[in-house]
């Protein structure tokens, strides 16, 4: 069933407080609880009965009483496929309920589940309704006051819950028992419990008032000394939102727990965080540099949750990027100050693109407070997420940092304690600043990427820019742009960086008194996730090519090498490289990999790096993924022979750098390593003739050896998967090394399976294929599952001609829909975007597509991607 935004309706009773108590035993655990019912003041319909969600699935119902009495079906409740009815409860009513639940079987990964040596929950968006009968919804806060937890000692001497522990001891019969009270009020999603044999690191942390928390870490005893990262990320994240926000933590303990088997990258549960072991375990020999970025920033966005999501939650599930959207914006700000800014937001405009753009362009596009949902866990998307996140950073670009914090303040002045709408969180920043913002709320219901075209003019020292927008919205949305403008003959900056709002279809800017003609440098820092195109058509190449080498806006400097990029990377595939564009593009790029003054190593190796071939497609309308494929290849290979002999340069000149120094995660290291690893696949992508095969074989070979950490080995191992001819013996000798290493180390493996599955290889199709028969591999790790079938289907080799990529794709979520719905429902993204491919292909995908809707049974997670897909 579809459920509709404009349906809400509050309930009209509330659980203000619950008991719980958790009997596990093998194969089959009791849940027992007690809720207190309340009528709801804010409740103005008719009926008087309340719904309580429960997955009879799942839970199997053993016994219900209210105040005492056994209770009815049929006379005081009715149960129907997900609910159970209550008929009008009295005020002051305590209704029992006893269920059992088989957390052994859970392989949807929602709920109560095991995973290896330990039972962990998973509750949102609704897997709390697959432990218990509940309102399990946000907009139901109660106190969550005891949860009890009794199991087995020596099997799972550890019992977690929310909050603090408040009693613990020993059943006698071998069993032992905990306590938890949570004393602030959440809604269910929020509710968490871990039961297992786990190691733990411990630290604590004072807060700004001058309260000590404890903080602990806890994973599967062997991954226990690759938590250090994630514990100094943590007080990172704590000191930094008292710094920027003055937000304090509220607890006296902050438990983090890692699972191997998770369905998303880890999850804000209150004072019990549970992580995806892939976004907390971090050490050098197995955590490339982006993993302990992303450990950082996940680690800081489910700590900022606390505040983000928690202490203010949303009324309804429509109004997820209340939280994420805002939260996202938090985790991005914060790692922006850890490490450098302008990185920062080139990775995450990268990512936006690749992600949201892409979803924004095909049939999932939705609202980033959508209408609409059949499974609300397939709404947990990059719109949601990352769209979110810059609409966040549009309201602090237009209400300054000062104002957007004042903003902040009054939210949480007004909404404490509460579950409430974006619009309560509009109005609190347009009431603290006293800023009009009812034009910027049409960014909450206007799906797509808007286009914003610009046109200028230059007469007697004044500088015209028109602006005109173009979205799904009839009403002109309201985006700030920012500009600068720097003088063309000079190259100093006329006009610093400046917010024009625009507001209008088609507006006009005036910057006067001017000392000479300028270029202007628009959408600085990337001000609103929009495309930004010449009225022309025509990009200035001259005007790109001075703004790649002068820009003072790190991120509009990189943007316009990067559009330099894909001019010649469209002429390639279309006809041929123009000397003119192949130019521009040499001199930027020569000039950055011989950029010796400049220590911002990272920035430097995204300039060096190619738009990605996701990137490329979004700016056609038929987009032929081979030929796309090629053409940025074409270009990859000119640039790397054109610059061999300093691209050699420059690897040697930081190997010499980085040798004999300790192997630090830092910005700079990162940076130098990031840049020697370009360098290093540019020179890689030169194995045209058998002697040159060998070369590049031996260079990366040598990589491999001499790694320093997981960055360089991956690096190394990404360049050598792809190796053939004279290659071939070192990738299959690379390859071995790499797995006996990984001595079944799960993360190692799935870096192992992933680089194979990404390599561009004439029979990958079938290497793949084989890859999934190998012992390590599962469906039943979500982890793994996106290691080896999610990468095969980024390659290129996905999408080969006869269509043999989809349907293996196909088949494999035939048999996943059984086990994880959640995850069969992501996997099928790659087939819904077929209308965006030639006729051919597309006709392949939808085929297959239609065969995925005509399944029975069919989870509906599945279902609804594949019908919007079909569409
Ligand atoms: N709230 C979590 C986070 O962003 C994500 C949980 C999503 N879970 C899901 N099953 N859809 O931190
Ligand atoms: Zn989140």
């Amino acid at each position: 069933v579809e459920i509709f935004r404009k349906d809400y309706e509050p309930l009209p009773h509330l659980v203000e407080k619950i008991n719980m108590l958790f009997s596990i035993e093998e194969g089959k655990t009791i849940v027992t609880t007690e809720l207190f019912i309340e009528p709801n003041e804010s409740y103005n319909g008719k009926s008087r009965d309340l719904t309580l969600d429960g997955d009879e699935t799942c839970v199997k119902l053993l016994a219900l009483s209210l105040n005492g009495k056994d209770l009815e079906e049929g006379t005081d409740y009715t149960l129907a496929p997900g609910k159970l009815i209550l008929k009008n409860p009295p005020a002051g009513a305590v209704l029992k309920t006893v269920v059992e639940i088989v957390p052994e079987d859970n392989t949807q990964l929602s709920g109560l589940y095991k995973d290896g040596p330990m039972y962990c929950t998973q509750c949102e968006a609704m897997g709390f309704r697959r432990i218990t009968y509940y309102p399990d919804r946000p907009d139901n806060m109660a106190v969550f006051e005891n949860v009890r937890l009794e199991a087995d000692k020596e099997a799972y001497p550890v019992l977690l819950a929310n909050g603090n522990m408040i009693d613990s001891g020993d059943l006698g019969d071998g069993r032992h028992y905990a306590t938890w009270t949570d004393p602030y009020p959440k809604p269910s999603y929020l509710f968490c419990c871990v039961v297992g044999d786990l190691g733990k690191i411990h630290d604590t942390y004072t807060t700004m008032s001058g309260r000590k928390v404890d903080l602990q870490v806890f994973s599967e005893s062997h991954n226990v000394h690759k938590l250090d990262y994630a514990m100094e990320s943590l007080k990172n994240s704590m000191k930094w939102d008292e710094d920027r926000f003055g937000l304090e933590y509220d607890l006296d303990l902050y438990n983090i727990v890692a699972v191997d088997s998770f369905n998303m990258g880890a999850m804000e549960n209150k004072g019990l965080n549970v992580f995806n072991t892939a976004y907390v375990l971090a050490d050098k020999d197995t955590a490339t540099d982006s993993d302990f970025e992303r450990v950082e920033g996940v680690i800081g966005h489910e700590y900022f949750h606390n505040w983000t999501g928690n202490r203010v939650t949303c009324r309804d599930w429509f109004q997820l990027t209340l939280k994420e959207g805002l939260t996202v914006f938090r985790d991005q700000e914060f790692s922006g100050d850890m490490n450098s800014k302008a990185v920062n937001r080139i990775e995450n405009v990268r990512g936006l693109r690749a992600g949201q753009f892409r979803e924004d362009a095909g049939p999932m596009s939705h609202p980033i407070r959508p209408d609409s949902y059949i499974s609300m866990d397939n709404f947990y998307t990059a719109t949601v997420y990352s769209k979110g996140a810059e609409i966040i950073r549009m309201y602090q670009t237009l209400l300054s940092v000062e104002g957007f914090r004042k903003g902040m303040d009054l939210y949480f002045e007004r909404h404490d304690g509460s579950a409430v709408t974006c619009d309560d969180f509009l109005s609190a920043m347009s009431d603290a600043t006293g800023v009009d913002l009812s034009q910027f709320a049409l960014w909450y219901s206007t799906n797509g990427t808007p286009v914003v075209t610009y046109d200028t003019k230059y007469e007697d020292g004044t500088f015209v820019l028109t602006l005109t927008q173009k979205s799904n919205s009839d009403k002109p949305l309201h985006i700030p742009i920012s500009v600068g403008l720097l003088n063309k003959e000079t190259g100093e900056e006329a006009v610093a960086t400046k917010v024009l709002d625009l507001k209008e279809m088609t507006q006009e800017f005036k910057f006067e008194g001017l000392k000479g003609d300028v270029v202007p440098s628009i959408l600085r820092e990337f001000s609103a996730p929009v495309k930004l195109l010449p009225a022309s058509g025509e990009e200035d190449e001259e005007a790109l090519a001075f703004l790649a080498a002068r820009d003072t806006d790190g991120f509009n400097k990189w943007e316009a090498g990067q559009k330099l990029f894909t001019s010649l990377i469209f002429q390639a595939k279309d006809a041929e490289m123009t000397d003119k564009t192949y130019d521009f593009a040499k001199e930027a790029f020569g000039r950055t990999l011989t950029d010796k003054e400049s220590k911002d190593y990272s920035i430097l190796a995204y300039a060096l790096i190619l738009p990605s071939e996701g990137t490329l497609g979004e700016l056609v309308d038929v987009v032929d993924p081979i030929a796309i494929h090629k053409a940025r290849g074409a270009v990859k290979k000119r640039l790397a022979r054109e610059f061999a002999t300093e691209l050699k340069e420059r690897y040697d000149e930081l190997t010499a750098a980085m040798e004999g120094s300790e192997f630090k995660v830092d910005a700079e290291s990162i940076g130098m390593r990031r840049l020697r690893n370009v360098c290093l696949e540019y020179l890689c992508s030169i194995r045209e003739t058998p002697e040159e095969q060998k070369t590049a074989a031996e260079l990366a070979m040598s990589h491999f050896k001499k790694a320093s950490g997981m960055t360089d080995k991956v690096a190394a191992l990404g360049a050598l998967a792809s190796m053939d001819g004279e290659g071939a013996s070192a990738r299959d000798e690379a390859l071995e090394t790499f797995y006996k290493d990984a001595d079944g180390d799960a993360l190692v493996l799935n870096k192992w399976f992933s680089l194979q599955a990404m390599a561009d290889l004439p029979d990958i199709l079938d290497r793949v294929k084989k890859l999934k028969e190998h012992p390590d591999f599962t469906l039943k790790n979500p982890n793994r599952c996106r290691s080896l079938i999610g990468a095969f289907a980024m390659n290129t080799a996905f999408h080969e001609e006869s269509g043999a990529g989809y349907a293996f794709l196909r088949e494999i979520l035939e048999d996943l829909d059984q086990l994880n719905p959640q995850i069969s429902s992501r996997m099928a993204g790659s087939l819904i975007q077929w209308k965006k491919y030639d006729e051919k292909r597309g006709q392949i995908m939808k085929a297959e597509l239609q065969k995925l809707a005509d399944m029975k049974p069919i989870s509906d997670d599945l279902f609804e991607i594949v019908s919007r897909g079909l569409k």
